[in-house]
């Protein structure tokens, strides 16, 4: 059985304080969500540590949005996956279409990230998903294969199964244009097939692959209920505790 996962992507949005009423409200209604369903809140960094505090106990899971290729030393203003680690947090986001697009994060650092992640035992989130343009020409698949194969096809089978997926069409993030359930399915299928190749069908059947990208309380029971999604990746509705557990109630 794949694990079901729900993560909330908060970006670069709320105060520390804000933040916290935040995350005490998602504990707090999480109770209604089943064990089964894994809950991680990704704050900003500034957060995090307090975060992980007011989590202890509870099945709420914390993870950061990004961590730095190097494991320590010169690199001012990077946060390293050790450090991450160090404060208790257990997941970290790798290569969000933000980080790719505004930071020039490629597939192959996207590698030494995961590395990095592998390294400290935090479970990368390896983002994925194709352009707008992209979509239109069809080369789609193409595009995802080649992020796939670059990013992790270096890893052993045993760092694999240490690795969620998140297939994020760039298209639809913070656009309200959510893929359709079938777009979704369709390429959630394919990173398994493509894994399958590489890994073996028992490892790709094993990787959570959670679809990203105007997640919300409204689409999400249609998108989740397709066999090859095995969860979220939701940025927008997890500011709103209420929409973020919702959400994690749609499977
Ligand atoms: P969105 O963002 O849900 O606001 O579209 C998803 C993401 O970027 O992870």
């Amino acid at each position: 059985m794949r694990k079901r996962i729900v993560a909330g992507n908060w970006k670069m949005n709320t105060s520390q304080p804000e933040g916290i009423e935040l995350v005490k409200s998602v504990i707090e209604k999480s109770i209604v969500v089943p064990k089964a369903i894994e809950l991680v809140i990704i704050p900003p960094f500034t957060h995090l540590s307090e975060i992980v505090k007011l989590s202890k106990g509870t099945s709420v899971k914390v993870g950061a949005q990004n961590c730095a290729e190097w494991s320590k030393g010169a690199y001012t203003g990077e946060v390293s996956a050790a450090m991450i680690s160090s404060i208790g947090a257990t997941h970290v986001v790798i290569g969000h279409s933000e980080r790719r697009e505004f930071f020039n994060e490629d597939n192959k650092m996207l590698y030494r990230k995961i590395k990095q992640a592998h390294e400290s035992n935090l479970i990368p989130i390896y983002c994925c998903g194709e352009k707008l343009k992209e979509r239109e020409s069809g080369n789609f698949f193409e595009v995802v294969e080649k992020q796939i194969s670059e990013s992790l096809f270096e890893l052993s089978k045993e760092q694999m199964l240490q690795v969620v997926i998140a297939y994020e069409p760039v298209w639809a993030i913070g656009t309200g244009k959510n893929a359709t359930s079938q777009q979704a399915q369709d390429m959630h299928a394919f990173i398994r097939f493509t894994l399958a190749k590489k890994f073996g069908k028992d490892i790709a059947d094993s990787i959570s692959i959670l679809y990203g990208g105007s997640c919300k309380p409204s689409n999400a029971e249609e998108i989740f209920a397709r066999p090859d999604v095995d969860g979220g990746l939701i940025g927008g509705a997890s500011l709103v505790a209420d929409d973020f557990i919702t959400i994690a109630q749609s499977f």
